[in-house]
This record gives C-alpha cells, structure tokens and sequence, in this order.
C-alpha cells in the first residue's frame, strides 16, 4: 500500500521535483550496497522473530532489495520517499521479490513520518532496523533520529551509511569530469535548479552522539567499481549536482563533450572508482529505557 494519497503537510514540493526527474534513471544506475554492508545490516536483525525495516529516503529502493535477499524472514518493510516517483520504481522493483513479506510506501519527509496508527486487534509493527542510505543528509538530523527513537523497537538499530559521489572522488577522470560540469554550470557544486550544495552542518557521528541512538560503531568498507561511459552519463542525469534539468538546452552538449572526455579517459577500457562506504550503527545504549 502507498500513503497518504496526499502529501503530509510540510512536503517540500522542490525537493520533491528535484528527485522526481531522476527517478528513471536512478533505478538503472545508481550503485547498490555493498555485499559487507549488506552482511552488517543483516548482522542488526539476528535472532528477531519477524523483523521490521523502516527505510528513509528509500529512492529506488536499494536498501530493501538488498534486505529482502540477505534476510528470508524480513516480515515487513516501511519504505518512505519525498518522492513519488521514486516510490513507484521502488514499488516496482520490490513487488515481485516480497513473498510473504508486506510492503508499505510512504509518501512524505523522513522528518515528519508517523506510522499509520494499527487497527484494533492489528499487531504494531516497530521496526528493528532504521535505515538511511545516501539520504540523511537530505534531512533535518536532529529530527530523524528523535522520530526514529519514538517509532523504533526497544532493540533496534539505527544505520546511516553511503560514498562519495563521482564529483568528490579523486581520479584523473572524475577531476576532469568535474570541471566540465563547472564550465557549463559554475564553480560552486549545484544541489538543484535552484541551490548550491553546502557541507553536512556537523559530522553524522555528532548527530548520534546528542541523540538517543549514541552507541555508535563505524565500518568503512572500501569498494572499488567499474564505469562505462555511458553509465557515468546515466549516473549523471540522476544526481543534484549534473542532473538534465541544470543545463537546460544545453543538456545534449554537455553529454557529448562529456562523452567524448569519458571516451578519451577509458581508452576502451572501464573507469575505475576506488572509494569508501561508511556504515555507521547505531544503538540505544545498555540501560536506556
Ligand atoms: C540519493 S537518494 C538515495 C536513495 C537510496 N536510499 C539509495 O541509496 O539509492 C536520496 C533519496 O532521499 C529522498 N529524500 C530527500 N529528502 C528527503 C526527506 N526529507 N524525507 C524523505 N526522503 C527524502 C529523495 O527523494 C531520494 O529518493
């Protein structure tokens, strides 16, 4: 099921067209989790009868699809998304993998979620893994997390993990990459049509720390991907900082110079990313009640 058939109030209808462009696109190429994170988050769920996920700024979906592989007893997933496109790639993807798992797609801010108030005689499903995945820095920190304690089991875990993207990441490559990106749209990092990226207000590791989930273990899991150019362009079109929508009719242009450059740095050969995934979880420490 998918709720509300209107948006919560609040729902910020620029960030929401921000994702919706990409949602397509986001599905083919974007990246998963890493088998290890994988093995990490499915580590949190041991020994839970019929665990619950509840997955903020979901996307397309990754988080789950990799969830409903790696823990054959995942009972439910509550999957929230400012937006609906994304949700129905997610819907999508997920729908002919649950099996007896239920699925529920919500359709608001992470910051404001509230699950839907059960039944009577209906089981209340808190959920045993809080997950974000390259999306916390999307949303209000503080705000998350307090929600997060209010809906969470009393033995849940909180999981805030993701990479660089191909503009942080230092290669031959992604430096040239990422001054073209700057000659068409300006040296400071686009978040948007209308934005300029600015760093994490503090480091995530913080956030935990003045919050209830401050038991914290980091994992940094190093990966190493390879590229076409064609993907990379894909890739492009999905993030805040190169999507279509920033170049406006310039938009063929910049793919065929970025293209050509992609070319001329693969050599017919696949690019390579070495990059790091942090996995950071997070726990109620003993005695909190
Ligand atoms: C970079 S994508 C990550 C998607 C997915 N978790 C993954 O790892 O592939 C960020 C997602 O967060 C969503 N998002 C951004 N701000 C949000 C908010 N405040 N509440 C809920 N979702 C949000 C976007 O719509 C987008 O789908």
């Amino acid at each position: 099921m998918t709720y509300p058939d209107q948006p919560f109030p609040g729902l910020s209808s620029e960030k929401e067209a921000l994702f919706a462009a990409a949602a397509t696109d986001y599905a083919c190429y974007r990246p998963g989790l890493p088998a290890e994170a994988v093995r990490l988050l499915t580590d949190t769920l041991h020994g839970r009868p019929d665990p619950t996920l509840l997955d903020l700024g979901t996307g397309t979906g990754q988080v789950p699809l990799a969830l409903l592989d790696a823990v054959p007893g995942l009972a439910h997933i509550e999957a929230v998304d400012v937006s609906r496109p994304m949700l129905d790639q997610a819907r999508a993807a997920l729908t002919p993998l649950l099996g007896r798992c239920t699925l529920t797609l919500v359709h608001t801010m992470a910051d404001v979620y509230a699950p839907l108030t059960p039944l009577p005689n209906e089981e209340v499903r808190a959920p045993n893994l809080v997950t974000f995945c390259r999306s916390y820095h999307w949303m209000s920190g503080p705000d998350v997390l307090a929600m997060a304690d209010r809906v969470a089991a009393p033995d849940a875990t909180v999981a805030i993990m993701g990479d660089g993207s191909l503009w942080t990441h230092q290669a031959d490559w992604t430096r040239a990459l990422r001054e073209l990106i700057q000659r068409y749209l300006g040296p400071r990092r686009r978040a948007g049509a209308h934005g300029t990226y600015t760093e994490p207000r503090r480091p995530y590791e913080a956030d935990l720390a003045a919050s209830a989930w401050s038991d914290v273990t980091q994992h940094r899991i190093p990966v190493a991907r390879t590229w076409t150019p064609k993907d990379v362009l894909g890739y492009l079109r999905t993030t805040s900082f190169a999507g279509a929508e920033l170049f406006g009719e310039r938009h063929t242009a910049f793919e065929a110079d970025a293209r050509a450059l992609l070319d001329a740095y693969a050599g017919g050969h696949p690019l390579v990313e070495s990059t790091v995934f942090t996995l950071l979880l997070a726990r109620r420490p003993a005695g909190a009640s």
